[in-house]
């Protein structure tokens, strides 16, 4: 079996575990193969097969969330551990995993500060998503219902730079996610997509029924081929329960102050580094071109807060579990499969989570002055390439079938944004964590 769990390891034991990885890629391509060939003849893939090759069914999500189980990978990061709070408000059971590569597992001590949980229902488990080994692990001590699928890389520019890293993590993690999953009879699936996938949009504001663009870089592909991914897996066994979130930009963070977003190095995002400006850890914000057809000649994007997007991500799974919303396939890409007979959806469910509001860089830079109460030197740069000019949400969608719409403003985005970043202006580092 393939194993990876050691990716600062050195360079001939990455080098056997890609072998061993790939002759067993190829091992199973020539057996899917077989497969595919034979499967072509029997339509509908929920009768695919003779008995013997039927997996196991789904779990049921037609419960309440004290009897519910979530595993969330990827979970001690920004969106994860927010989302983590909500969930844990909600009264769900909590599995983690993460790699802590991105990530600081003070976060989870402090989800159990905010939430006030100091029992079993926050369990952690440090691994990557690669680890099968871990996985099964991870299913077998827990009885996972379902699974909300953060782990990932996220920074753009470095995934120019090291696209290998970024098509085995986020691609190959996501296969070997789903393979145990499924193995396990988990087919519950909620995935972090974005709305990188729209490329240059054919029209604003961006409803789920815009048309999907080439990314231009190698973590927007990752995205928008795990959709791909992710929608192939329900066409090829109708248990499959999936639903792609596709984030606008997410910020603030929670209003304790607590937890937030913690980037390594220099951010490349406009809010963390407009907050480490406000906090004295970098001189200028500069403005990545003030030449756009916007109203201040800035890039114009859909802030959302972080708490609003956590919450969107419990909406989908009472959504998955038939207790909001008609399940119809009204848009571009989603599917209405047929529900289980406890009336849990089935197929793919698609859906924007923004505010539905375009804030342009210069709106940031003077909502972060409000909530920190200075002014902030801010000089314009040339534009960033692949850059677009504006880009904003249509929240139609996720408002009618899963109830769910974004409560709050940029000025309390800032202000919560401000309030995580002077009270850790060096994250999660420093940080005691709390007893
Ligand atoms: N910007 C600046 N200065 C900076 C950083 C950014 O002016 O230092 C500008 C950008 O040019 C853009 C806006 O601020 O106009 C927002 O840029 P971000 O880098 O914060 O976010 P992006 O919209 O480029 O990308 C984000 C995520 C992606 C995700 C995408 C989805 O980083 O992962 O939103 O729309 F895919």
């Amino acid at each position: 079996m393939y194993k990876f769990t050691d990716r600062r390891g050195a360079i001939p034991r990455l080098l056997f575990a890609t072998r061993v990885a790939f002759d067993e890629i190829i091992q199973r391509y020539a057996i899917a193969g077989t497969i595919a060939v034979r499967e072509k003849f029997v339509r509908g893939a929920a009768a695919a097969g003779n008995e013997s090759e039927k997996t196991m069914a789904n779990k049921s999500l037609a419960k309440g969330p004290s009897d519910t189980c979530v595993l969330v990978t990827g979970g001690a990061g920004f969106i994860g551990s927010h989302t983590c709070v909500e969930l844990l408000n909600r009264g769900y059971r909590v599995v983690v995993l993460d790699d802590l590569s991105n990530s600081s597992e003070v976060a989870l001590d402090r989800v159990r500060t905010i939430t006030g949980i100091d029992d079993d229902r926050l369990a952690f488990y440090e691994a990557s998503i690669l680890d099968r080994e871990a996985l099964d692990r991870v299913f077998t001590e827990n009885d996972i219902d379902a699974i909300i699928h953060f782990a990932g890389f996220k920074a753009v520019g470095e995934s120019v730079q090291k696209p290998l890293e970024y098509y085995w993590n986020n691609v190959a993690g996501t296969l070997v996610l789903c393979e145990a999953a499924r193995d396990h009879g988990c087919k519950n699936l909620v995935f972090s997509s974005s709305a990188t996938v729209y490329g240059e949009p054919e029209f604003i504001p961006i409803t789920e029924d815009c048309p999907k663009h080439d990314a231009t870089n190698p973590y927007g592909q990752t995205k928008s081929m795990l959709e791909q991914v992710l929608t192939d897996l329900y066409v090829g066994d109708n248990e499959w329960n999936v639903v792609l979130l596709r984030y606008f930009n997410p910020i603030g963070a929670h209003e304790s102050g607590l937890i937030g977003e913690d980037p390594k190095g220099i951010p490349n995002n406009l809010l963390p580094y407009v907050a480490q400006v406000a906090v004295g850890k970098l001189a200028c914000v500069g403005v990545f071109g003030d030449d756009y057809p916007t109203s201040d000649g800035t890039g114009v994007r859909d802030y959302i807060h972080v708490v609003d997007l956590a919450r969107g991500h419990v909406a989908a799974l009472d959504w998955m579990g038939g207790k909001v919303g008609t399940g119809a396939a009204n848009t571009l890409g989603t599917i209405a499969g047929e529900p289980a007979d406890d009336g849990t959806r089935r197929g793919v469910g698609i859906f924007n989570l923004g505010t539905g509001t375009g804030s342009s860089v210069l709106d940031v830079v003077h909502a972060f002055e409000r909530a920190c109460g200075k002014e902030l030197p801010y000089e314009v740069k040339p534009r960033r390439a692949g850059d677009i000019a504006e880009n904003y949400a249509a929240c139609d969608k996720a408002r009618d079938e899963l109830g769910w719409i974004a409560e709050y403003d940029l000025d309390r985005m800032c202000a919560d944004s401000w309030r995580w970043q002077s009270q850790n202006p060096n994250g999660y580092s420093t940080a005691a964590p709390i007893a």
